[in-house]
C-alpha cells in the first residue's frame, strides 16, 4: 500500500455547495463602475469598432442605456465626453463652458437618476488639441500650468452635479489644488478619486480610438509611470491620500495585480482599479475568434482584481456581469 495521503484539499472542492462555503472572493454588482461615453446630438448610439458592445452615445440614448443599466442593479458609472476637433483647442477651454456636453450630461443624468453615484473625468485630453492630459508648451508636458485647468474643470463638474471627480491626468500636486478649489467654491461634499498609479499602458488604444484623444505628437511617458515600477506606485498614492484622495486607484488592472496587491495593504483609504479598454477587447475578441469563453473569461478577471485587494472595479463589462452576479 502507498503512504496515505495527509492532506486533501481537494475535500473542499467536491461539490458546488462546499465551493460556495470556503470561496474567500465576492465580487457583486455592488463592486463595478460602469464607464460610460457621451457625444454631441441626438438619436446617436455608436459602436466603437475596438470596444464591441461599448457605444458612444448621445445624451438622450445615453439616458436610456443609463436607466436600463441602472435596473440590472448598477450604481455607479463615470463619464467621458467625445468630442469633435472643431471643440478642442490647446487650452481644453470646452472643458469648463457651463453648457458644455460634459456640463449638460451631468445635470441631466443626476436629474433623471439622482441616487446614481456620478464619477467625472478630470484630464485634459478629451478638450485638448495637442490630445495630451496636460498643457504643451513647446513639445513639453507643463506641470503647474496645467493645475487651473484642472482645477476649474473640476468645479465646474462639481457645479454640474458631478458626485467624485476623478482625475486621470498624473500631473503633480492636482489633488491638492482640486481639494483646495472645490472648498474655496464650497463643494466641500465633492469626493476625489485620484488615478493616482496610472501606468504609461498599451492598453488604453481602443478608448483612445472612443475619444479620438490619441496624443497628437509624442507619448504619454513623462507624466504616466513607467509599467516596470512598484515602489514609485506607492509613493503617489502616499502623496494623493496626503493631498486629500478620498478613493486612490491603480491602472491598468489586471497586467497590475501585484500593485493593486501592494496598494491595498498600504492605503487607509479604498482602492479602485480600473479594468481599460484594452483588457476588455482582449478577452472580447478572443472569444469572438472562438478561443476563450467570454463569460468565464471575464468573471475570472474581475474576480481576480478583486482578490488582489481592489475595493471596486471600473469595468466595461459591468451590465454583462451584473446579469451574473449578485
Ligand atoms: C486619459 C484617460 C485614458 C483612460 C482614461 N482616461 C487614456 C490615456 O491616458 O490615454 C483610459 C481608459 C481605458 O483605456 O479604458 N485621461
Amino acid at each position: 500500500m502507498n503512504e496515505p495521503i495527509p492532506n486533501r484539499p481537494r475535500r473542499n472542492r467536491s461539490s458546488e455547495a462546499i465551493r460556495d462555503l470556503v470561496r474567500e472572493t465576492h465580487l457583486t454588482t455592488h463592486d463595478l463602475i460602469y464607464p460610460v461615453f457621451v457625444q454631441e446630438g441626438t438619436g446617436i448610439s455608436q459602436e466603437i469598432a475596438t470596444m464591441p458592445g461599448i457605444h458612444r452615445h448621445s445624451l438622450d440614448q445615453l439616458s436610456k442605456h443609463v436607466e436600463s443599466v441602472a435596473e440590472l442593479g448598477i450604481r455607479a458609472i463615470a463619464l467621458f465626453p467625445v468630442l469633435g476637433d472643431d471643440r478642442k483647442d490647446t487650452l481644453a477651454t470646452e472643458s469648463t463652458r457651463e453648457d458644455g456636453l460634459m456640463q449638460n450630461s451631468i445635470r441631466e443624468l443626476k436629474k433623471l437618476f439622482p441616487e446614481l453615484l456620478l464619477f467625472t473625468d478630470v484630464a485634459m485630453d478629451p478638450y485638448s488639441s495637442d490630445g495630451h492630459d496636460g498643457l504643451v508648451h513647446d513639445g513639453k508636458i507643463v506641470n503647474d500650468k496645467t493645475l487651473p485647468i484642472l482645477a476649474a474643470m473640476a468645479v465646474s463638474q462639481a457645479a454640474a452635479g458631478a458626485d467624485i471627480v476623478a482625475p486621470s491626468d498624473m500631473m503633480d500636486g492636482r489633488v491638492a489644488v482640486i481639494r483646495d478649489t472645490l472648498d474655496d467654491a464650497g463643494f466641500t461634499e465633492t469626493g476625489i478619486c485620484s488615478y493616482s498609479a496610472k501606468y504609461a499602458s498599451a492598453f488604453y488604444g481602443p478608448f483612445r480610438d472612443a475619444l479620438d484623444s490619441a496624443p497628437r505628437s509624442g507619448d504619454k511617458k513623462t507624466y504616466q509611470m513607467d509599467p516596470a515600477n512598484m515602489n514609485e506606485a506607492i509613493r503617489e498614492v502616499e502623496l494623493d491620500i496626503d493631498e486629500g484622495a478620498d478613493i486612490v486607484m491603480v491602472k491598468p488592472a489586471g497586467a497590475y495585480l501585484d500593485i493593486i496587491s501592494e496598494v491595498a495593504s498600504m492605503s487607509p483609504v479604498p482602492v479602485a482599479a480600473y479594468q481599460v479598454s484594452g483588457e476588455y477587447a482582449m478577452i472580447k475578441f478572443a472569444s469572438q475568434a472562438g478561443a476563450i469563453d467570454e463569460e468565464s473569461a471575464m468573471l475570472e478577471s474581475l474576480t481576480a482584481i478583486k482578490r488582489a485587494g481592489a475595493d471596486m472595479i471600473f469595468t466595461y463589462f459591468a451590465p454583462v456581469a451584473a446579469r451574473l452576479l449578485p
